[in-house]
Order: C-alpha cells, then structure tokens, then sequence
C-alpha cells in the first residue's frame, strides 16, 4: 500500500536513459553531396543529428551511441571525411548540467532559483506565485497536453488594451534553455526587480504573453527518462505501437506538410503528425495566437542552439512581402544580444538560410494569425554543449537575450 501511495504521488520509478561514452562528433563537409553521404549513412546507426549545415561553412554535429562508434567512425574514414570529436562523453556533461551554478532568487519567490532547471511543476507553481506577488501579471491556461498537463502562460500587462508580445519556449522538450530564459525574462518584466526604466517603458507599450513551456509532455519526459527528447509524448498515431511523439514544430496549420522537412513516419524525430493540429498542445498555442488577433504584433518562438534570428518561411524558399520589415528588426534584437556577453547572433530566413520545414509556429504565426514579426530564435550555443547547456549561462543568456528583445521591442514601437 505504502508503495502504491508513493506511486501514485511521484510516478513510478522510471529507467533513465544514460548516455556513457556517447560522442558528438564534428565534421565539416566539404560538399552537400558529402552531408546527404553521411546522413544516409548515419541512419544504419541510428545517430542523431543535433546540427546540419545549410551553408558549407557550418558544421555537422552528430551524436553517436557509443556501442557505434568504432563503426561509425570507420564508415566515415573510409569516405574521406575530417571529422572531430567534439563532445567526448555526453552522459558527463548532463551530469555536470543543472551543478556549479549559485542561487539566483526570484524577486517573486526566493526559493525559485533562476539559475537552474526546474521540473514543470515547479515552474508552473512559479507562475502562480508571479502572478500573485506581481501587480501587473496574470496567469492563465491555453490548453492542455496530451497527457493533460496544464500550458500555462502568463499575460504581463500595465492595463488597457496594447500591441501584443508573444514569447515561448519548450516547444521542443530538450531545449531547456528556452525554457529557462522564458522564465528569466517573466521575472524581469512582471517584477521589474532593479528597478529598470527600461522593463517600465516595455509594459508602458506593449502587453506581454509568456509562455515558458509549450510541451510539458515532452519536457518532463527530458527530465525524468530521456534528456534528448524533442518531440511530445502523443501514443495516439502509431501504428505499430513502438513510437511515441510528433514534432510540434511540424504541425502547426499554415502550409502543414510532413514533405517538406518533417515526416510521416512516426518514428521519426521530425514526425509532423496526422494531420495540421493533430497535437493539443500546438492547437493551444495556435488557439492563443488567434484569441488576440489584430492585437499581437511579434511572436518569438525561442528554441537551441545555433544563435540565430530568423524570419519566416520555413514552409517555402519565396520570402515574406514584407521582408524589409522582418529583417529590419531582427538585425535590432541580434545586434543588441552581442553586447552583454559577446553571443553573436546571425540573422536570416527559416528555410534560406536554415532548411525548409513546413508546420512551424512561426509560420502559423504570421501566415494564420496575422502577427507580421514573427521569428523564430536559436538561443545558445553554437554546439560546445549544444542542448546541454550548463545552467551557469541560464542567467547570462537571459540578460542577453533580454537587452535583444528590448531593443527589437523598442524599435517594433518607434517604427509601428
Ligand atoms: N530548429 C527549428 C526546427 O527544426 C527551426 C525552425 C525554423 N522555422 C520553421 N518554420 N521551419 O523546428
Ligand atoms: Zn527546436
């Protein structure tokens, strides 16, 4: 009995994945037709490929299994590929992840510590207790996920009805960092904890919709069982019962198509879903977009890693009308990120300068929801930790990327 109570209060005990001995691996091809070889190869060993260049002076990241290494890396010798070891054993760096970092307080509650990774529950009850101790913040349910946790945003408003800011995170469950900057930028706009004219200037002209964790699923999933999961934890799709999860970022309704950089095949990381808005939780999202039409204005859909600012499309290579607008602003936000810590920041177009891949939010976002600055953003790093990123930089990427949203917000204002 004893058993079942702490069963049903904290969950059954679950195996977590280790990663001992996994390697990321660092290749920069030399031709695309050597970046499709490699690709193609890799599938045989079931890598995963944290990062794949566009432009031949980015790099292929690619993480390995240990028991395939020796092979992978002969199949790769025998092509002629320069390659390095890059991370030379992930299972450390995700110990290593969530240590070495001091307490920073919220201004909200001074047990919530900025500076680290906390579990859904903990940051959703953080967001009662902001909204509870701050004047100008509200706490409010979009929808559900599949599992039926809570997606919880807060509005950050001074009153009256202004231009909307929407920011996520967590759309993809092991990029933490997103996650843990929305929450950064929450406790620096509802509490405004030094005092900065600049936060009070920020809510005098536009109401601020954050919502740190899209995919709560997936999220506690990344915690609890397997730290490089990325996609939501639906089972409703399969087929042969063994996959588990659909891509959020491939099934947002505007041009949805699996073709075009996901997949039907659920199985698959990049797997879009059945059809568009096949997943609650980018329903909810897209629900949210829509309620306050005409009213939002930008969307910044935070992801990791790459430090990129990017317009849409992602569905099409064809560029947005208003394009000047588009990269006008992103080069203001990317450019103020560099400052505080030195992070460059590059600007460019989802699929001309990333890859096409269609169901995106941010796609939705302007092309459905009509909120003409949509972006979506690739905090830190470039690959040194790739999704590991120790927690010690959770609060220099929240500066950074605070001062960047500040001035894009700034001159979004000037220019509207
Ligand atoms: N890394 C992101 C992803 O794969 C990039 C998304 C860019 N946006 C887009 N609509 N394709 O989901
Ligand atoms: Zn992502």
């Amino acid at each position: 009995l004893l058993l079942l109570a702490v069963a049903f209060t904290y969950g059954l005990p679950s195996s977590k994945k280790r990663f001992d001995g996994n390697q990321v691996l660092r290749i920069l091809p030399k031709s695309s037709d050597e970046i499709l070889k490699i690709v193609d190869m890799g599938k045989k060993y079931n890598v995963d490929i944290w990062n794949i260049p566009k432009s031949l002076n980015s790099t292929l990241d690619i993480h390995v299994d240990a028991h395939n290494l020796k092979e992978f890396v002969a199949e790769l010798k025998s092509l002629g590929t320069n390659y390095m070891t890059w991370i030379e054993d992930l299972q450390k760096l995700i110990e290593n992840e969530n240590v070495h970092s001091s307490h920073v307080k919220s201004r909200a509650a001074a047990s919530f510590s900025l500076s680290h990774y906390h579990s859904n529950f903990q940051i959703s009850n953080h967001l009662d207790a902001v909204a509870l101790s701050s004047r100008y913040a509200t706490v409010h349910t979009a929808g559900h996920s599949v599992q039926g946790r809570a997606i919880k945003y807060l509005k950050v408003s001074s009153g009256g009805s202004k231009k909307a800011i929407i920011i996520d995170g967590g759309i993809h469950a092991r990029e933490w960092i997103s996650t843990a900057v929305v929450m950064y930028l929450i406790d620096q706009l509802a509490m405004n904890p030094d005092n900065n004219p600049e936060i009070t200037s920020m809510l005098q002209k536009f109401d601020w919709y954050l919502l740190p964790v899209m995919n709560p699923d997936g999220y506690e999933y990344s915690r609890t069982n397997n730290r490089m999961w990325r996609k939501n934890r639906a089972t409703s799709h399969s087929i042969t019962g063994t996959c588990t999860g659909v891509d959020l970022n491939r099934n947002f309704g505007f041009h949805w198509n699996p073709a075009i950089g996901g997949s039907r095949d659920e199985c698959e990381e990049t797997f879009a879903g059945t059809k568009a808005f096949s997943e609650p939780e980018s329903r909810a999202v897209g629900h949210l977009m829509q309620s306050i039409r005409g009213q939002a204005i930008a969307y910044l859909n935070l992801h990791s890693y790459g430090q990129l600012w990017l317009w849409p499309w992602g569905y099409t290579t064809s560029l947005p009308s208003d394009l000047a607008d588009l990269k006008h602003m992103a080069g203001r936000g990317a450019a103020a990120i560099y400052p505080s810590h030195h992070a460059h920041y590059t600007t460019g177009g989802d699929a001309t300068d990333l890859y096409p891949a269609a169901g995106g939010a941010d796609d939705f976002a302007k092309g459905g929801a009509g909120i003409k600055y949509s972006y979506t953003v690739e905090l830190r790093d470039t690959g040194r930790h790739g999704f590991v990123l120790p927690a010690s930089t959770i609060i220099p990427s929240g500066e950074e990327t605070l001062k960047g949203i500040i001035a894009f917000a700034s001159e979004l204002y000037a220019y509207e």
